[in-house]
């Protein structure tokens, strides 16, 4: 079991979303936490709330859209910190829409934010960690990675490919004191990208709740868990159908209410 009390965390989307959630039941817990995202009001606020735990909070506003703000992001925390103990890739963005809807600058932001800045900052923040033979890194995915699901096939894609890459380095890295961890969420309810629409999802996908995710968060860098579904059970089942049987998963995504529902928050972005 690892203690959270006294580590220094690095976590990305710390200013609205999820990010705050996590971020309070780590502080709870006594850790030292580094906040990054691009809105500095909305980390300032989540700094505020932390700052009734009496631990270390700073926060860095950045742009992980740009690859020149992700290696700057990691040496302003190692300057203030002295030591990153565990990143926690959660900045994300989801762009839904029919794929040639999209512009290329969209598609490539998504891929830039949610797959490349978690690969660059596990880039540069990994010769610490090694040099000291411990860390974690946890990957904030989705039930996405494991179900493409249609209007939302470039979020599906950075998804399983975050899911993947993190299982593969895993392996790489056995026995080196860094570990690393994948969290799967379904629809997340009150807060985040999916509670924005005010849909309700559909009932066999199930949904799961900010707190649910943070309680992953917190079991994971503990326990050092590989990957954790939040989410309800039909939801899992569907995944290991697609694995099995492409044709089937199609199918089921269908019957389940996937697409139908995909098409809906597409019609209320638009
Ligand atoms: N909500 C769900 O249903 C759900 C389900 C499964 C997985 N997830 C995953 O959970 C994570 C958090 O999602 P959420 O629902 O909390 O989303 P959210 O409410 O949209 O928040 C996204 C966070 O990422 C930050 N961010 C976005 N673009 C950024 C950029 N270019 N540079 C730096 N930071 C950026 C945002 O901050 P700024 O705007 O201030 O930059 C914000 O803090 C994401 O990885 C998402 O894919 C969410």
């Amino acid at each position: 079991m690892t203690s959270i009390y006294g580590k220094y965390i690095l976590l990305t989307g710390g200013s609205r979303g999820i990010g705050p959630i996590i971020a309070e039941a780590l502080a709870a817990r006594g850790a030292h936490i580094a906040l990054a995202a691009r809105s500095e009001v909305g980390l300032l606020a989540t700094a505020n709330n932390l700052s009734k735990y009496g631990t270390q909070t700073m926060i860095v506003p950045v742009d992980l859209a740009q690859t020149s703000q992700q290696q700057s992001l990691v040496e302003t925390v190692m300057i203030s910190f002295g030591r990153i103990d565990i990143l926690i890739n959660n900045a994300g963005l989801e762009t839904e829409g029919a794929y040639l809807d999209l512009s290329w600058e969209e598609i490539q932001k998504t891929i830039e934010v949610n797959l490349l800045a978690p690969m660059a900052l596990t880039y540069h923040v990994l010769p610490h960690m090694l040099e000291r033979r411990e860390g974690h890194i946890v990957n904030i995915a989705s039930v996405a990675a494991k179900i493409g699901a249609p209007y939302a096939a470039t979020y599906c894609g950075t998804k399983a490919g975050l899911a993947e890459w993190t299982r593969g380095l895993r392996l790489e890295l056995e026995g080196s004191g860094v570990h690393f961890s994948t969290i799967l969420p379904g629809y997340i309810t009150e807060v985040g990208m999916f509670a924005k629409f005010h849909l309700k999802s559909p009932s066999l996908l199930g949904s799961t709740t900010p707190n649910q995710v943070a309680r992953a968060v917190v079991k994971a860098i503990e326990k050092e868990k590989l990957e954790t579904f939040v989410n309800s059970s039909p939801a899992r089942l569907l995944s290991v159908a697609c694995e099995i049987s492409p044709s089937l998963g199609d199918w089921l995504k269908k019957v389940m209410g996937v697409v139908e529902f995909q098409r809906k928050k597409v019609g209320k972005r638009l």
